[in-house]
């Protein structure tokens, strides 16, 4: 292997969201990942920042062509960069999409249980969620595609935001269904926003198949925040072919004040973009290995629980359901109890009231030792009540 994931960075004190926690605690909640940054990434901002000036930065034509060599070289999907708008985040291009795409109290769809602010963007611009279940069959999370074009016509829905492929769950969706939901979108006049962020994490021998490659009237949101752990950096595009929403999106993004890169977003996602390959394959594999042993421990030493997730995003979707303890409670006691912090499934709906979400992109010796601060807290609870 050409890139380290065994040895991690000490992220105590560094104003970590994530990593600011009590001694021994172990956080893995929020999608942010534990190991060194790429160093060819960390080399551009280093060398970046040997200019003498960190003014008002503007995203270059590189930028947008590594968007599109990215796409192109990893994933087959030809994406025109003037189809491109710059966005200093997913969520905040969310968000004032929403305000130009739909009016208030419109509806907006959302596939359920989903990433939790994809609500809160809804809701926050006062326009109303209207969900559909994912439901599970045979260990997979399907679309009820009838309860979809049902709810879309009864509701007026007139914009859904997919995550593709899906947090918290990892279900990676296929050509034929992503064709027909858009149909169902096409249908209805209903404005398809794809959120593609988690898209490079899956395991070896899967690929993510991205809605523009099925309708290039979605709207796909990408970046390299997921993949190369630049939440930090600030750096997304949203991919808009219909030139007139274009322009409005462009207006809004300015006027929101999100259309103007952070001045270390432009060499960092270049950086990522043209060099990333190697590591993204080797990143995936490591991740697969900790997929598998969570698998394995599960099976062998928690086999009351039962993981349900699919093959991408580096979280990890459990059901807790048979120690019929609410996962917001659950969390809170395993934190307290045993330091392990991970996210209740009640926060990405009601879905998930008694599921947890893991995230297991840090060294395997972490992912060790979070299943035995599993078991242990779990033991311990079936001690009590026996
Ligand atoms: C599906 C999804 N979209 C967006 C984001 C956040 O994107 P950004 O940091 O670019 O706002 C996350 C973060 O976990 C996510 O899971």
């Amino acid at each position: 292997m050409k890139y380290n994931f065994d040895q991690l960075p000490n992220r105590l004190n560094t104003s970590s969201i994530k990593w600011d926690v009590k001694p021994g605690e172990l956080p893995m909640w929020v999608a942010d990942m534990d190991f060194y940054p790429m160093p060819e990434i960390q080399e551009a901002i280093i060398d970046a920042s040997k200019n003498n000036g960190y003014g008002y930065t503007y995203p270059t034509k590189d930028y947008f062509e590594a968007y599109r060599y990215w796409w192109l070289t990893r994933h087959h999907v030809e994406i025109d960069p003037s189809w491109m708008i710059f966005a200093s985040g997913v969520v905040s291009a969310l968000d004032s999409m929403i305000r130009v795409l739909t009016k208030e109290n419109d509806s907006v769809m959302v596939l359920t249980p989903v990433y939790h602010v994809f609500y809160n963007v809804i809701r926050n611009n006062h326009r109303k969620v209207v969900t559909s279940s994912l439901s599970i069959d045979s260990d997979s999370f399907q679309i009820n595609f009838r309860e979809v074009e049902e709810k879309i016509k009864v509701e007026n829905v007139k914009a859904l935001i997919f995550c593709n492929p899906h947090n918290p769950m990892g279900r990676l969706w296929t050509k034929s269904e992503l064709t027909q939901l858009s149909d169902i979108c096409d249908k209805y006049n209903v404005t398809l926003i794809s959120d593609e962020i988690h898209c490079d994490i899956v395991n070896p021998g899967y690929e993510y198949c991205s809605a523009l490659s099925v309708n290039e009237s979605a709207i796909a949101c990408i970046s390299p925040g997921k993949a190369f752990n630049l939440a930090g950096i600030h750096s997304a595009v949203i991919v808009v072919k219909n030139e007139e929403y274009r322009k409005l999106l462009q207006e809004a993004f300015y006027h929101d004040d999100i259309g103007e890169p952070n001045y270390f977003a432009v060499p960092a996602t270049i950086a990522a973009y043209t060099k990333g390959a190697e590591y993204i394959d080797e990143l995936n594999q490591y991740l697969y290995q900790n997929r598998e042993y969570v698998s394995s421990f599960i099976k062998d030493n928690l086999s009351q629980l039962r993981l349900v997730s699919g093959p991408a995003t580096y979280l990890l979707w459990l059901d807790i359901s048979a120690l019929n303890i609410r996962s917001d409670l659950f969390v809170k006691e395993l934190r307290e109890k045993v330091g392990l912090i991970l996210s209740p499934g009640l926060q990405f709906g009601e879905e998930g009231a008694y599921k947890v979400r893991i995230n297991i992109a840090t060294s395997l010796n972490n992912v060790k030792d979070a299943m035995n601060r599993l078991k242990q807290y779990i033991d311990s609870k079936e001690k009590d009540n026996a």
